[in-house]
């Protein structure tokens, strides 16, 4: 007999049963998903320009810092692993330093500075939480930090001169700046232009990584695709991914 039979039609039936009922909304999400769904292969590490997630939300956020920050560090398949592991701030407290200044929330700056980490615990730790180097709220955060500064992405571009400010960039540009300098393809999303522009704005890249925690290229996986529409508590619902055409990296709001 083989084992697995029933598991897999029950896993189907289940399937076919949660895509009637959301419909229309997530079904993407089932028909990507496999019956492991938090089996996960890769490790997207999330930077977001500050200045554009601002924009993104009518700018109603001040100051906001001038680098590039950490959005996340998401693996590329699984949600809400382990509804059971809260968050906890105190496991962290030797990373706040670091984590306040790299890890901001842009969004609430003012209302309450733990609640982005949470979130991000909660949706992506959780799930990351299943290799051993992450298996912790101490060590997933500090190892995000680490391969923050690990890729170093700010100095890395005002090394090659990609300022942000009044200049607009060719999209091939940076993303051959980068591939070259790398070596892997990261993945660049830009909030695409406004009706009486024709030059959409850079917002996000993401370098992707391996469980062995090596850089590797980012494909542009469908799962990874949704986890990025899904993500709208941060409305980077407008992000895409760029075009080869013109964009700007605002220095201000
Ligand atoms: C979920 O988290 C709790 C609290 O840390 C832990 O005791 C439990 O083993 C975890 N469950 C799984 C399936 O990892
Ligand atoms: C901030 O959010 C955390 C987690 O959601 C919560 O435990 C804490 O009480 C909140 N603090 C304030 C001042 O609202
Ligand atoms: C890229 O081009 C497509 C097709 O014209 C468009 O739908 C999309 O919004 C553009 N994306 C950005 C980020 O400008
Ligand atoms: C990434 O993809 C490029 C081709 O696009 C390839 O030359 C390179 O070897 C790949 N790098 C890794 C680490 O897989």
């Amino acid at each position: 007999m083989n084992k697995m039979k029933p598991s897999i039609s029950h896993c189907l039936t289940l399937g076919y049963f949660l895509m009637f009922f959301y419909c229309g909304c997530t079904s993407v999400k089932f028909l990507e998903s496999d019956c492991h769904p938090h089996t996960w292969d890769k490790l997207i590490l999330v930077h977001h320009w500050p200045v554009t997630v601002c924009k993104m939300i009518m700018n109603d956020c001040d100051d906001p810092p001038q680098y590039w920050t950490i959005h996340g560090l998401w693996p590329d398949k699984g949600e809400d692993c382990n509804r059971t592991w809260h968050f906890n701030v105190n496991e962290i407290e030797d990373l706040l330093p670091d984590m306040r200044q790299y890890w901001p929330d842009i969004l609430h700056s003012s209302l309450n500075r733990t609640r982005f980490w949470k979130h991000e615990w909660e949706k992506h730790g959780t799930c990351a939480a299943t290799i051993e180097p992450l298996n912790s709220q101490k060590k997933y955060f500090g190892k995000a930090l680490d391969l923050y500064h690990k890729v170093d992405l700010n100095s890395y571009l005002l090394k090659v001169g990609i300022k942000p400010g009044h200049t607009y960039y060719q999209m091939s540009a940076i993303k051959e700046a980068l591939t070259s300098f790398y070596g892997v393809t990261p993945k660049i999303q830009c909030i695409p232009p406004e009706e009486d522009e024709d030059v959409q704005t850079i917002g996000q890249i993401e370098f992707c990584f391996t469980k062995e925690l090596e850089l590797r290229n980012c494909t542009h996986s469908k799962t990874n695709f949704f986890l990025m529409q899904n993500n709208l508590q941060f409305r980077h619902e407008e992000l895409s991914i760029c075009n080869d055409t013109l964009t700007s990296y605002p220095l201000e709001v």
